[in-house]
């Protein structure tokens, strides 16, 4: 097939893995003395050239790959191009509905992708208004609210601690060890640190205690397979962190220098709790629509249930084994390497389009 690459890429010069001044890309507001470090996480959900060479070079073993980065060229190069089905990686460049562009771009020029559609893209990344769709079919999720700022916080009784983070950033943007909440006067400085950095509310959440996992899933409708559950270890974090998996723990203590062994894939679960991760991950897929692929972020609550933290329909790829990146590692685990796991995706893509 003629498949199109749709990306975007991290800035070379940018890398956003390392800790920057504050004032560059995340204002803080020193008269609420916010004292988190700040990161320049402005581009932490955007691909390195290395994932987009890797996702090429996978792909082209089977087919023509022609790349299209995901800018405001791309309609008309993808209108030009025509290709038979586009492999979409792309995080779109501005908005709370960015991941939506590119899919909504290729359904008005009528022409096949893998991955999920501009509404499924678009809601999963607001994470509040994944949650209200959740708690209508009745999927355990963490108690929250929306707060843009001082005043959404009336009447507030969830119980601390909460986690507090934008609405619509992933990997573990605007999700500091600091947004690791435990009263009152700490969460609203937060909320208004977010606001003015991230420029959207924030979503407020009791904290779940207990055990984290994080499923990759693959396929559509009667044929979709649960691949080997990950657990993310927090004992191996420092003592003084957060247990979390925040953007320290994901971008600056685990470094494929010195790499945690932070997860563990197939996770140690009994029977009958691996059964309730597999089918909570399972329903929420089918109910937020997800297609070809998803991971989706699973805590335990305090009675050992477990709860949805959120659903990435555009999982992150890291190609390197030595960097920690959960959905190729289940595939591993499953006994797929990376690139027969992104011709997986293309090929129940490609049924569901019924081009093969
Ligand atoms: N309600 C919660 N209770 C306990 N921990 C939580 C909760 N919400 C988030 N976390 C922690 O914060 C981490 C990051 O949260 P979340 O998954 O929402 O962020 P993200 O940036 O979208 O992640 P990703 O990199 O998967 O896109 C989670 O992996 C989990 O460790
Ligand atoms: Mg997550």
């Amino acid at each position: 097939m003629n498949v199109a690459l749709t990306y975007n890429v991290k800035p070379e010069e940018e890398s956003s893995i390392g800790i920057l001044s504050s004032s560059q890309h995340v204002s803080t507001d020193s008269d609420l003395s916010i004292s988190t470090a700040t990161y320049n996480d402005i581009y932490a959900e955007w691909d390195s050239s290395e994932t987009i060479e890797a996702v090429r070079n996978a792909l082209a073993l089977y087919h023509n790959v022609t790349l299209v980065e995901a800018n405001e060229t791309a309609f008309e190069k993808l209108k030009a191009l025509r290709p038979d089905i586009v492999f979409n990686i792309a995080e779109g460049l501005n908005g709370l509905s960015r991941e939506a562009q590119i899919p909504a771009m290729l359904d008005m020029l009528n022409i096949p992708y893998t991955g999920s559609d501009p509404l499924t893209l678009a809601t999963c990344l607001d994470k509040s208004r994944t949650k209200e769709i959740l708690s209508y079919y009745k999927i355990n999720t963490a108690r929250f609210i929306t707060a843009s700022n001082l005043d959404d916080l009336n009447g507030f009784n969830l119980s601390f601690p909460v986690i507090i983070k934008p609405i619509g950033e992933g990997s573990s943007k605007g999700i500091f060890d600091s947004s690791f909440i435990e009263n009152e006067d700490e969460l609203k400085k937060r909320v208004v640190f977010n606001y003015n950095s991230y420029g959207q509310p924030s979503l407020i959440e009791e904290f779940l205690p207990g055990r984290e996992f994080t499923v990759a899933i693959i396929g559509n409708g009667n044929d979709t397979t649960v691949l080997p559950i990950v657990e993310i270890n927090f004992n191996q974090l420092p003592e003084t962190m957060a247990p979390i998996y925040s953007y320290e723990a994901k971008w600056i203590v685990d470094r494929r220098e010195n790499p945690l062994e932070i997860f563990t894939c197939p996770a140690k679960l009994d029977e009958k709790l691996e059964k309730k991760i597999r089918s909570i991950a399972l329903r929420t897929y089918h109910i937020l629509r997800c297609k070809d692929w998803s991971r989706i972020d699973i805590r335990l609550d305090a009675h050992g249930e477990p709860n949805i933290i959120e659903v990435n329909p555009l999982p992150g790829i890291l190609p390197d084994p030595k960097d920690n990146s959960c959905f190729p590692k289940a595939a591993r685990a499953y006994g797929f390497d990376y690139n027969q796991m992104l011709n997986k995706v293309l090929y129940v893509s490609a049924k569901r389009h019924k081009l093969i």
